[in-house]
């Protein structure tokens, strides 16, 4: 979180004070820092600039179209999952050659989309996908460039719920199974296979997973080769971790160092899809306090964010540090407290039993390392408008995404005239 540091007693987003952006935006607000940004996506470009490369950022962690932009700018490419990140994608001046498209359930529709935006590639998760494209790509007569999703079954050592390349899990095709698909794939008239891919997990703290499961998809793309099938992309997913807390994860330099040797002689281009280590610890959630209360048991911290502007903490248990915005604070007295949101639920909090300094209600906290899924996983839960979206760069705070209104709430319902 280089880019948000406390400076004259307050905390700064760049060169920017963040009690500036709260009187001008309000809160809860998501802040992102533009230099954090660039830095972290040269870092992996620069990383890998020994080898033709191609960087699609898993637009997943954060889509905000600006966002989009700033990257589209850098050269990056984009993951997407779904008809409406390709929509996105291409508002923000991504080039379809720079996109590749994830995900178990493409429907029809989706496909017919990305074939007829021309995409770099879908990356195929099962036969029955492959079928499905093949069809769509025979009814509009093109063909359909995939690479095959393999799953390794390799334990990336991550929280269950972001790990996905197991053999209990719902992506990609078995490792055993791999030839086979490979020899349908390229009986079918409309596909074109040019590639394999693999993605084992999220917030990944060691290379070894990494290295260990691309080197069993380097045997299969020796089988697959020799059954004269030319794979040029090879796409190691994203997954590289951050720090939100002590984790000290692998530099982009550190996994470039462990995977260029594998990689360099095959002639191939390396596809790399990295999402929260690009933007995580380039955002952070600002949040007011609004009461603090002693219950029975514990102390509470009642913040005007909530589980539906950051559902993290709830969902995987993850944790995000919490600063008080005006410095004087971080000398406080301290208590263990859960900083809660106003949701109608227990499972609805930002920390839990976290030792923090006293902060009166009325001031503000920063809930760091917030850039990735943060926003895009946010929801409208107990009818609660999204927050705003604001980029700092420098001096100058813009606002990126306003904070939707109640009418923004009610768009697209209707009473039905029955029940006038
Ligand atoms: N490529 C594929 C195929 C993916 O499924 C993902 C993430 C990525 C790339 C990007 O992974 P990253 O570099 O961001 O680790 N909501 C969870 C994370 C879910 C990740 C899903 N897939 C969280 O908040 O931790």
């Amino acid at each position: 979180m280089e880019d948000f540091q406390y400076r004259e007693g307050e905390l700064y987003c760049e060169d920017v004070p963040v009690s500036r952006i709260i009187k001008e935006y309000g809160t809860p607000c998501y802040i992102y820092s533009h230099a954090s940004l660039l830095r972290q996506y040269r870092a992996y470009d620069s990383a890998f600039s020994g080898i033709p490369h191609i960087i699609a950022f898993a637009m997943k962690a954060n889509s905000n179209l600006a966002i989009l932009r700033l990257m589209a700018k850098e050269g990056s490419g984009v993951d997407i999952v779904s008809g409406g990140e390709l929509f996105r994608a291409l508002r923000a001046g991504v080039p379809p050659q720079k996109i590749v498209f994830a995900g178990v359930g493409k429907n029809p529709d989706e496909i017919r989309d990305a074939l007829k935006t021309d995409i770099l590639m879908f990356n195929v998760e099962s036969s029955a996908e492959l079928q499905a494209i093949n069809d769509v790509a025979a009814s509009m007569g093109v063909r359909a460039r995939v690479a095959l999703r393999i799953n390794p079954d390799i334990d990336p050592k991550t929280h269950p719920y972001i790990s996905t390349g197991l053999k209990k899990s719902k992506f990609g095709i078995a490792a055993d199974r791999a030839l086979e698909e490979f020899k349908l794939a390229t009986s079918l008239k409309h596909i074109e296979v040019v590639g394999v891919h693999k993605h084992i997990g999220s917030q990944l703290t060691e290379v070894t997973p990494f290295v260990e499961a691309l080197k069993k998809i380097l045997g299969l793309v020796q089988q697959v080769k020799a059954h004269g099938t030319d794979i040029r992309y090879i796409n190691i997913g994203g997954g590289l971790g951050i720090t939100y807390s002590d984790e000290k994860p692998p530099k982009p330099q550190d996994l470039a160092a462990a995977i260029a040797p594998l990689v360099q002689h095959l002639n191939c281009t390396l596809i790399m899809e990295p999402g929260r280590n690009i933007v995580g610890n380039a955002g952070s959630l600002i949040t007011r306090i609004l009461y603090t209360k002693q219950g029975e048991a514990k102390r509470f911290v009642i913040v005007d964010a909530a589980m539906n502007d950051l559902i993290r903490p709830s969902l995987y248990g993850a944790y995000h540090e919490i600063r008080p915005v005006q410095q004087r604070f971080v000398q406080a007295a301290t208590h263990m407290v859960d900083v809660v949101g106003p949701v109608c639920e227990s499972g609805d909090f930002l920390a839990k039993d976290r030792t923090l300094p006293e902060v009166p209600p009325g001031e503000f906290l920063a809930v760091m390392s917030a850039g990735a899924y943060g926003f895009v996983m946010s929801s409208n839960y107990n009818s609660r408008p999204r927050s705003p979206e604001v980029l700092v760069r420098g001096g100058e705070a813009h606002l990126i995404r306003a904070r939707e209104t109640y009418e923004d709430l009610v768009k697209g319902e209707a009473i039905p005239a029955f029940l006038n």
